[in-house]
């Protein structure tokens, strides 16, 4: 044994340790180098047998064997380390939980939306839709709307050139369908609705209805009655009931305004009803005999009965949002909420 071979060995040594893939490999090549039955314990055995002169020198090459090898253990150990936790070692701790990414969910008016319609599909009915530009025919015409009833006031309705406008209510679906369908119909038509209202905390320029149709050889107002209970229970909850108040709408007779008695309260009056027990929900009636013949219905072979509700109402009575505006101004953090 020489100078020259620990040299060698040293050398062989701290390159393959260099190279050392993983804290298994590295472990096995400090064992090889430095452990109980490893190389560096048998060289130290061998100096006994050199000549005395060489001793110092080689001691002093056994020496530095020793504390470069395990020097090299050492930070290959550290940077295998580093390399699993890369970030760790600047400052980013992957064992930190994640940030999840927010889910979507539907606006308060496609939910009321779709709630609405699941409840009358149910009964047979299906979704029918129209266009939201309309002409005065079948906006205000055809539901017999008498010319100078006060909807069609240009500070009610926007009027687009060509004898168009923006529909004011879906009920315009009604008769489009009639005309192209023969009875019985059933459907339901949510869309939106445009009207020149200002906008404060109730009303809105722009909201959504949905319109509801029944038309057969005998529909009655028990019909209409007995749906709109059931519909009130499967919207607003099994002991909310409906009642009827004489109202007056164009193109239906008679008509009613339909209140459902308050969910919140159970009709005890509370701030949701304003302590008066009932919600005003809707406009209904049994359809004007007129409306039938314009859609070339023979009013003495059918009947029905129609419907419209406002769907920003029914959404905000459900979910107790106090002010319209809300659900238009697309605050996430707020609609996150419904
Ligand atoms: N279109 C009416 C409105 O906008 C609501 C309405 C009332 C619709 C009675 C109907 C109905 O179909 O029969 O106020």
């Amino acid at each position: 044994m020489d100078i020259k071979e620990v040299e060698g060995l040293t050398a062989q040594a701290l390159s393959e340790l260099a190279g050392a893939a993983d804290g298994t490999a590295l472990e096995g090549l400090r064992v090889k180098y430095l452990g109980r039955n490893g190389l560096l314990p048998a060289l130290m055995q061998g100096l006994k047998d050199v000549p005395a002169a060489d001793k110092p020198a080689l001691g002093l090459a056994l020496n530095r064997f020793k504390t470069d090898v395990t020097a090299a253990v050492k930070e290959r150990k550290a940077a295998l380390e580093a390399g699993t936790r890369p970030a760790l070692e600047a400052g980013f701790d992957y064992s930190l939980p994640g940030r999840w990414p927010r889910q979507g969910r539907l606006h308060p008016i496609t939910q009321l939306i779709d709630r609405t319609s699941a409840i009358f599909r149910r009964m047979g009915f299906v979704v029918a839709d129209g266009p939201d530009i309309e002409t005065e025919y079948y906006n205000f015409d055809a539901l017999n709307t008498p010319p100078d009833h006060v909807s069609r006031d240009l500070g009610d309705t926007f009027y687009l050139p060509g004898g168009l406008l923006l529909r004011t209510q879906t009920s315009a679906v009604q008769a489009r369908y009639m005309e192209q369908r023969q009875p019985p119909v059933r459907i339901v038509c949510p869309g939106r609705c445009y009207r020149r209202d200002t906008t404060d905390a109730t009303h809105s320029a722009n909201f959504h209805q949905i319109e509801g149709l029944y038309v057969d050889a005998k529909v009655s107002l028990a019909d209409l009655k007995s749906d709109i209970d059931h519909f009130a229970r499967e919207l607003m909850g099994p002991a909310v009931k409906s009642r009827f108040r004489a109202h007056f709408f164009p193109f239906t007779e008679p008509s009613v305004e339909v209140d459902f008695s308050c969910h919140m309260c159970g009709g005890t009056g509370c701030r949701v009803c304003k302590q008066s027990g009932w919600i005003e929900i809707m406009g209904a009636g049994m359809v004007d005999p007129n409306v039938f013949q314009m859609a070339g219905y023979d009013p003495e072979n059918v009947t029905g009965y129609a419907f419209g509700m406002g769907i920003e109402r029914l959404a905000m009575i459900l979910f107790g949002i106090d002010d319209i505006r809300r659900l238009y101004e697309n605050d996430v953090r707020y609609l996150a909420q419904f």
